[in-house]
């Protein structure tokens, strides 16, 4: 019988494949036969991580290049079409927020900088179009491929002093949507373009917010667990799953969807 979850040799590109939770699901699907294009902004970070794939199997290769450069884009893309001849999936992890886009914990609403959110809201959300609009240009002959994209809980739940990174994870909602419908529309039910949705994820770039030094949690960190239902952050392999399935034959009929993983964060009132 088929496996429905097989990838095995399917050239998966993944954006910010340094990181924690795309570098992660990157590597997870490499073990899982896939051939992983790993990219994120420096070389030495690529070469680090592509000293750790090369681990796994053969299945990778890596570049350093800027989601929001379309010239290097345009590059990787020549390159894996040469190399490879296709792109079966994209997973856009690149993403991040920065302090002059959240308000700070003493300031007023009025002070934040307009300059660091327009850099939030670049790297989020024009930093998913720009990879989709390349990379899924493959799958216009192909006739077939998926996109992963990530969002936050803060795309649909005010998270109080987050603006811009909040701003642009509710476009990316509202952007697999889009994208979803006008690549079934045009290119047929084999393309399809869905999203995840991590709940509270202890990563570099929100461990000082969230947990103290001596490990216990900060104000903030008990207000996420407190909302949170199974009382607990999220283990970073705990997204591995739910994009195996939205990437696999498995979901063959899923698509526009923003999936949840959050230990029922989204469910729960608080109360
Ligand atoms: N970790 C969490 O709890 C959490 C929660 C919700 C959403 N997310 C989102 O999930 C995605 C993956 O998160 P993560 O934990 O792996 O983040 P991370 O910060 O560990 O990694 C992000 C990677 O993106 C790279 N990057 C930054 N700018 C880039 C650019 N211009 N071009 C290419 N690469 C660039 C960085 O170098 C970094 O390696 C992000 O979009 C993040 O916003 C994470």
């Amino acid at each position: 019988m088929k496996n429905l979850f097989d990838v095995t040799d399917k050239v998966i590109v993944v954006t910010g494949a340094a990181g924690v939770l795309a570098g992660g699901v990157a590597k997870y699907l490499q073990r899982q036969g896939a051939y992983v294009v790993y990219l994120d902004l420096f070389q030495e970070k690529v070469d680090e991580t592509l000293a750790e794939a090369k681990k796994i199997s053969d299945q990778c290769c890596g570049f350093a290049c800027s989601v929001l450069d379309q010239a290097s884009l345009d590059a990787v893309y020549g390159k894996i079409m040469a190399d490879l001849g296709r792109v079966d999936v994209l997973i856009n992890g690149a993403g991040g927020n920065m302090p002059g886009a959240t308000i700070g914990p003493n300031q007023d609403v009025f002070d934040l900088k307009i300059e660091d959110y327009s850099k939030v809201l670049d790297l989020n959300l024009k930093g998913t179009v720009m990879p989709t609009m390349t990379f899924a240009k493959a799958f216009k002959a192909q006739r077939s491929g998926c996109v992963v994209n990530f969002s936050s809980m803060s795309a649909t739940q005010a998270l109080t002093r987050v603006l811009g990174y909040s701003n642009a994870k509710a476009a990316i909602d509202n952007f697999t949507k889009w994208m979803a419908t006008e690549m079934a529309l045009k290119y047929g039910d084999k393309v399809r373009v869905n999203a995840l949705v991590p709940g509270f994820f202890i990563g570099n770039q929100n461990r000082a917010l969230l947990v103290k030094e001596d490990g216990s949690y900060t104000d903030r960190g008990q207000q996420v667990i407190n909302k949170t239902p199974f009382r607990r952050f999220g283990e970073q392999d705990e997204v591995y799953g739910t994009i195996h399935y939205l990437i696999s034959d498995a979901a063959a009929f899923v698509t526009g969807v923003v999936v949840p993983v959050d230990g029922g964060f989204s469910a729960f009132s608080g109360v």
